[in-house]
């Protein structure tokens, strides 16, 4: 395996093909040992994981949770409401608190975008030797799920060899609120490293044109793309005219609280324009895999036929494939560390 070069993980802008082929062979086996009955592996005895969410998770924080559980990693939940945050201590000295208890892995989750820059900076200038796991912040990234929806896609349609290539040139249209979805963005970092077409559907309110050029915006302190050359960015204001194309959808959550801000004129003409329903789906003529990152909003987005009869809705197999995904990037992580 190729040596670990990310210290920290924050975004998938700076993922390598070696970088994620290092994730994917790494879930394979550890699939493998699961579909062979070894759920738990001695990889991370004497590690200690502790996950600082300060906004809501149930997949997230219980899946890495789980994932560091299974390589009998420590594990320390952190909780907000009943932490000295309450006292006015800063998120940063938090997390200091945690690296000097000996956090070797701290998995983050907060609603400011880049604060996990903020926390590994701060980390990185008193010699910690802290790893931070970026599991969403703000509008920015959510790494884990970009990778798990991709895996998720390679093994829809590549289930005996799982080979990433297998996403060259296919149509991945993505529906909803992009411009306020970390899901969207790591996505799009990771579908068109591997060659593959997005296609951004609904209103301007939430997908404004900037996306197209969003390939061009490099994160914080990276000065090239490790991906010679990525898949496309189209956007769709047609929701029919898209599903015909499509490979694959993925559906985002309607984030109600964006119509606080007038983005909408209502849920109901979201849901007509912009819902995923079985009639709207017919008119693709592959039984196309749908994927939705969850917490869904049955009825808004997706329709609850979809979701409780559509044999090809892989919302349960993304959940299910987030485990050995999050355990593949907890160990690098500690193999990172061990190679210092
Ligand atoms: N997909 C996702 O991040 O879900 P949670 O908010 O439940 O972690």
């Amino acid at each position: 395996m190729q040596p670990w070069p990310h210290k920290h993980i924050h975004t998938l802008a700076n993922f390598s093909i070696e970088d994620y082929t290092s994730v994917f062979e790494l879930a394979k086996r550890f699939d493998a040992l699961k579909d062979a009955g070894t759920k738990k592996i001695p990889a991370l005895q004497g590690t200690l994981v502790t996950s600082l969410f300060f906004e809501a998770s149930t997949r997230t924080r219980n899946s890495f949770e789980l994932a560091a559980k299974r390589l009998s990693a420590d594990v320390q939940t952190f909780s907000p409401n009943s932490s000295s945050l309450a006292k006015g201590e800063t998120i940063i000295d938090t997390a200091i608190t945690y690296s000097a208890m000996g956090a070797d892995i701290l998995v983050v989750r907060h609603p400011s975008s880049y604060i996990t820059y903020e926390i590994a900076k701060n980390l990185d200038a008193l010699n910690s030797k802290t790893s931070v796991l970026n599991a969403g912040d703000g509008l920015h990234s959510h790494p884990s799920q970009g990778l798990l929806d991709l895996y998720t896609l390679i093994k829809f349609f590549s289930p005996k060899l799982l080979n990433p290539k297998v996403l060259n040139s296919k149509k991945i249209l993505i529906i909803g609120d992009i411009n306020h979805s970390r899901v969207a963005r790591s996505n799009l970092w990771a579908l068109s490293a591997f060659g593959a077409d997005t296609i951004l559907c609904g209103p301007p309110t939430l997908i404004p044109d900037k996306f197209l050029n969003f390939l061009k915006s490099p994160s914080p302190n990276q000065v090239e793309d490790p991906i010679k050359f990525r898949g496309s960015i189209t956007i769709s204001r047609s929701l029919e005219e898209s599903i015909k194309i499509a490979d694959a959808i993925i559906v985002l959550r309607l984030q109600k609280e964006r119509m606080m801000h007038n983005l909408l004129s209502s849920i109901d003409s979201y849901s007509d324009n912009y819902g995923l329903t079985t009639e709207k789906l017919s008119l693709n003529s592959k039984d196309v895999p749908v994927l939705h990152p969850g917490p869904i909003n049955r009825g808004v987005e997706i329709s609850n036929r979809i979701v409780d009869e559509y044999p090809n809705c892989l919302i349960n197999n993304q959940v299910s494939n987030g485990i050995p995904i999050r355990m593949a990037l907890l160990y690098l992580l500690n193999k990172f560390k061990s190679e210092i």
